[in-house]
C-alpha cells in the first residue's frame, strides 16, 4: 500500500502527527506565540496542522511550512482554504534541510521530524539558522522513558533519557521556557487513533485493492507498538529560547 495513502487515512482522526492532544498543542502554541503576530516556520510541517492552529489563534500570524510530501502539502493548502487562513500560509515542497527562505522567523517549529536532520541537536542547529533574535523554537522529539530493548532502538532510533536530553539542549545554548512530556493517555491515544482508523477504513472498504494491505499494516504497527516500544518510549515537546542570542 502506498505510504502516503496509509498515513493520510491513519491520521484522519489525529491530524497532529505526534502524540499530543489538542489542549497540549494549544498550550505549547500559546507559549511559543505570546504576541499573536509572529512569523512562523515549520520544518517538516506535514499537513500543516500546527501552523493552521497558530494561524487560527492569531489573526496577525503569518506562516510558512516545508515538507517533502506533495500530498501532505496539498492537504495543508485545502485545509487552509477551508479554515479561511490561506492568505497567511505558504507551503514549500522540498527538504527542510535545504530550505533557504532569505528571511528569519520569530518562531521555528519542528515536531516529529528530527530524523530528517539526523536528530534533536542537528534539528535545533537548523532551526537556529532560521531564527530571528529573541525568537522561539518549538521542537518535539522522542526520548527513552526507560532503558529500551535493542529492537526498540533499531525501530525508532537512538534517543537519550529525559534528563540527559535536557542537559544536551542546555549545553547547545538553549533555555526551555515551556515543555510538555506526552502523557500515557496521549501516547496511547495517538497509536490507537492511527492503527484503529486504518483498520476501520480497511473494514469499510473491502473492495478497495489496498484493503487487505491496510488491515495487515494496522495489525503489524499495533503489535510493534505494544511489543517493542510502548513501555520505553516517550515524547517531549519544548519551547526554547537562545540562552544568549
Ligand atoms: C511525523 S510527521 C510530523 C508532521 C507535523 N510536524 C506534525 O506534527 O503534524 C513528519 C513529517 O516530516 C516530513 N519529512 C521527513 N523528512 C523530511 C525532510 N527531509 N524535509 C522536510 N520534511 C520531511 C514527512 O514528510 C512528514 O510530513
Amino acid at each position: 500500500m502506498n505510504r502516503e495513502k496509509a498515513s493520510q487515512i491513519a491520521h484522519a482522526h489525529h491530524p497532529i502527527k505526534a502524540p499530543l492532544d489538542d489542549g497540549s498543542v494549544r498550550r505549547l502554541l500559546g507559549h511559543a506565540l505570546p504576541r499573536g503576530d509572529e512569523r512562523v516556520l515549520d520544518l517538516g510541517c506535514g499537513t500543516g496542522e500546527w501552523l493552521l492552529r497558530a494561524l487560527e489563534a492569531g489573526p496577525g500570524v503569518r506562516a510558512d511550512g516545508v515538507d517533502i510530501s506533495a500530498d501532505a502539502l496539498d492537504h495543508a493548502r485545502r485545509a487552509a482554504t477551508d479554515r479561511g487562513v490561506q492568505e497567511r500560509l505558504d507551503v514549500h515542497l522540498g527538504k527542510a534541510e535545504d530550505f533557504a527562505p532569505g528571511r528569519t522567523f520569530d518562531v521555528v517549529l519542528s515536531v516529529g521530524a528530527a530524523h530528517a536532520f539526523g536528530g534533536l541537536l542537528p534539528t535545533l542547529a537548523a532551526a537556529r539558522a532560521h531564527l530571528a533574535p529573541g525568537g522561539r523554537v518549538v521542537i518535539g522529539d522522542g526520548f527513552w522513558d526507560r532503558p529500551p530493548s535493542p529492537e526498540a532502538v533499531e525501530m525508532l532510533g537512538d534517543f537519550a533519557d529525559l534528563a540527559t536530553t535536557m542537559d544536551l539542549v542546555a549545553e547547545a545554548g538553549w533555555t526551555p521556557v515551556h515543555g510538555h512530556v506526552s502523557s500515557r493517555g496521549e501516547l496511547d491515544d495517538y497509536e490507537w487513533a492511527c492503527w484503529g482508523t486504518l483498520a476501520d477504513w480497511a473494514l469499510d472498504h473491502p473492495d478497495d485493492p489496498d484493503s487487505a494491505d491496510a488491515l495487515a499494516l494496522a495489525g503489524i504497527r499495533r503489535t510493534e507498538w505494544l511489543r517493542t516500544y510502548r513501555d520505553t518510549w516517550g515524547f517531549l515537546t519544548l519551547v526554547l529560547r537562545r540562552t544568549v542570542d
